[in-house]
């Protein structure tokens, strides 16, 4: 097929259909690293400013508008080393007019706020909350803020993003996000591959019109264009659609992030491929975990190892379902790659539960009527609305454990800011029982997070008809943050909500 059939073809239905485009045509690219532009207070000072750009996500297809950090989506990639502080001056150069549908119906969105507004988050950064975005603090084109991020965490892939209330989904979905990496000399000491053998992986689903502008759906009603999630045809890889990567038959590092807005990933290898986790959210785990197949949800990461040597002349897939999202192409070359993947990367020491001060059942839930799924939304965290007061309010330096009961038929990804955690356990529950008369029974025994799932996390999958109890040690800084569900959609449509950490008195 043509270029000038296929966009008839695809025009016919007015949305694009990747898979009548060729596949591996368009190399990957890797967002640039950023650099400093001077220094402030003793430390390096970025600036990222928000644009309006176009970039191609694939040969055959015209250049598509999207929103980015100085002339790229996603984002430069910012390198930062533990004990490090530095400053990012977050400019919004963005124009006065959304190019996506905005709700006004949704808390935060109304008639009179300005459609154009953004406020960056680090997503899983130590940070003080004066820099942490509040959603509520957004700023309008023309004007910056300066965020302070003292790195005193340990390495770990980090990101950061829009948080703007009530549009977070739009701002992300037009491309504003990129990576963070916090490097320190534990992970120095491990001999990982680096440089050019080292590769961030970002991921995210998106719906195009056939000449290639992206596609966010509205509902049939006009007065809540909102949709409760997006799921979009294409998956691109580093902002490309079905691209390839030439590499070497020896081991790669990749840095996974999830950033769709609803989809979760099964990720797996063609050829029985495996790939050896090493990483997840805050860091690395205390031993790699060999899989054949990779969980990733929104807002997650994993740092993981592939091991092409075995593969020399071969071409290797990376598969979501069955859906192709990307190629391998192993040279036929040889290539030195001594270093083994070691067997301990770091010790983890356990958070005992009896260190916990207080334990917070928070439901996952809708207020509406189940009999009516058209009522069933909003999903809200504990039944409160963004807009009531605080009710989680945890003191510094102390431990707690929330327990959170999920009475939908989604699982989310619950994030907390500021923090990291660890993962107890996932148990079923009968949810009738619960919703009827508040009762917790539980119908067989706790399931202990997956073995990728035991290290550090600030993310965690709440699935359908589990209680999944997390324990946090609430540390670095008091002040307002938020917890929320990183299905974005859901975060917009009040499944978030502030919490606060006090100081002891
Ligand atoms: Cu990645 Cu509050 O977000
Ligand atoms: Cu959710």
């Amino acid at each position: 097929m043509t270029r000038r059939e296929f966009l008839q073809t695809s025009l016919a239905s007015g949305i694009l259909v990747p898979s009548r485009l060729p596949k591996f045509v368009d190399r990957l690219t890797i967002p640039p690293l950023a650099r400093s532009v001077g220094m402030k207070s003793d430390a390096p000072l970025y600036r990222l400013a928000m644009r309006q750009i176009e970039r191609k996500i694939h040969r055959d297809l015209p250049p598509t508008r999207m929103w980015g950090f100085g002339s790229t989506s996603p984002g430069p990639t910012i390198e930062a080393r533990r004990g490090e502080p530095l400053f990012v001056e977050w400019a919004n150069e963005l124009p006065n007019k959304h190019f996506l549908p905005i709700d006004h119906s949704i808390h935060g969105a109304g008639p009179g706020i300005p459609d154009v507004r953004t406020i960056i988050h680090l997503h899983g950064g130590r940070v003080p909350p004066e820099s942490d975005g509040y959603p509520e603090n957004w700023y309008t084109p023309g004007k910056s803020v300066v965020s302070f991020y003292p790195n005193q965490q340990d390495g770990a892939t980090l990101w950061y993003h829009d948080h703007a209330m009530g549009i977070t989904r739009l701002n992300m979905f037009a491309g504003l996000f990129g990576l963070y990496l916090v490097r320190d000399e534990g992970e120095d000491a491990l001999d990982l591959p680096k440089g050019k053998y080292e590769v961030p992986l970002i991921l995210y689903d998106r719906s195009f019109h056939a000449d290639g502008q992206l596609y966010y759906p509205v509902s049939a009603d006009p007065a809540k264009p909102w949709v409760s999630e997006f799921f979009g045809e294409a998956i691109l890889a580093n902002g490309t659609l079905f691209p390839f990567v030439d590499v070497e038959p020896r081991k790669y590092r990749f840095r996974l992030l999830n950033a769709s807005n609803s989809r979760f990933y099964y990720l797996t290898l063609s050829g029985k491929q495996t790939l050896c986790q090493i990483g997840s959210d805050q860091g690395l785990l205390s031993a790699p975990v060999e899989l054949q197949r990779l969980t990733l949800a929104p807002g997650e990461r994993a740092d993981i190892i592939v091991d092409f040597r075995e593969r020399r002349g071969q071409k290797i897939w990376l598969q979501n379902d069955r859906y192709t999202i990307l190629e391998f192409r192993v040279s036929d070359t040889s290539s030195v790659d001594a270093a083994a993947i070691p067997r301990r990367l770091r010790t983890i020491q356990k958070t005992a539960e009896k260190d916990a001060v207080r334990t917070r059942l928070l439901t996952l839930e809708s207020p509406g009527d189940p009999d009516d799924p058209s009522m069933l939304e909003p999903m809200l965290l504990n039944g409160a609305y963004w807009h009531e007061p605080v009710t989680e309010n945890p003191t510094l330096d102390t431990v707690e454990i929330w327990s959170l009961i999920n009475l939908t038929e989604d699982s989310h990804p619950i994030h907390l800011h500021l923090v990291r955690f660890q993962i107890l356990d996932r148990r079923p529950f009968d949810v009738f029982t619960y919703l009827n008369d508040r009762q917790l029974r539980y119908t067989a025994e706790a399931i202990p997070p997956d073995a990728n799932e035991a290290g550090w996390k600030d993310t965690v999958r709440a699935d359908p008809g589990m209680v999944t109890r997390i324990i946090i040690h609430f540390e670095g800084f008091s002040g307002r943050y938020v917890w929320h569900c990183h299905v974005l959609e859901h975060e917009d449509y009040e499944m978030m909500r502030p919490y606060e950490v006090v100081r002891p008195h």
